[in-house]
């Protein structure tokens, strides 16, 4: 079993989206390891979003990002990385398509209402996951329904 990390950005915890976001990955069938409600200072910003240093959009992203408090989690399941970015769909919302949830929650490429670990980036599930949540706050935890969610 594999695990990401997922956070509903400052604009889906504004607009009430948590629940909509939480409920999407618990019914799919994958397991909450993590969440933390919290307002992400510069620095974290900065390291988190490192990999688009320098890009044009980088000072929005950062300030966009800082602006309001978010809902970090940790999500488990297999090919858990893959799946959560299929459920969230394109980068930029008017590309992505309905059933998503940038498809059915975003209109704009800044407003995109979730991230989630990429898939194509080896071991960024491992750095944003410790970048967010200490070992401790992470729960190891049988899911009631496991066995018939896996054959
Ligand atoms: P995250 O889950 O937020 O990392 O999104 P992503 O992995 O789908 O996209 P990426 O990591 O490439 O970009 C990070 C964020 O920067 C995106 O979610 C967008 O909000 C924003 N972004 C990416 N590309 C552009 C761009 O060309 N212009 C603008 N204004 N914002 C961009
Ligand atoms: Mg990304």
């Amino acid at each position: 079993r594999e695990r990401t990390f997922v956070m509903v950005k400052p604009d889906g915890v504004q607009r009430g989206l948590i629940g909509e976001v939480v409920g999407r990955l618990e019914d799919r069938g994958l397991k909450m390891v993590g969440g933390k409600f919290m307002q992400i200072d510069q620095d974290l910003a900065e390291d988190h979003y490192g990999e688009h240093e320098g890009k044009p959009f980088f000072e929005g992203l950062v300030d966009f990002i800082t602006s309001g408090p978010v809902f970090a989690m940790v999500w488990e399941g297999q090919d858990a990385i893959r799946q959560v970015r299929r459920m969230m769909g394109e980068t930029d919302p008017a590309e992505s398509a309905p059933g998503t949830i940038r498809g059915d929650f975003g209109l704009d490429l800044g407003r995109n209402v979730i991230h989630g670990s990429d898939h194509e980036d080896e071991g960024s599930n491992e750095r944003e996951i410790g970048l967010f949540f200490d070992e401790d706050e992470l729960v190891d935890w049988e899911q009631a329904d496991e066995t018939w969610l896996y054959e």
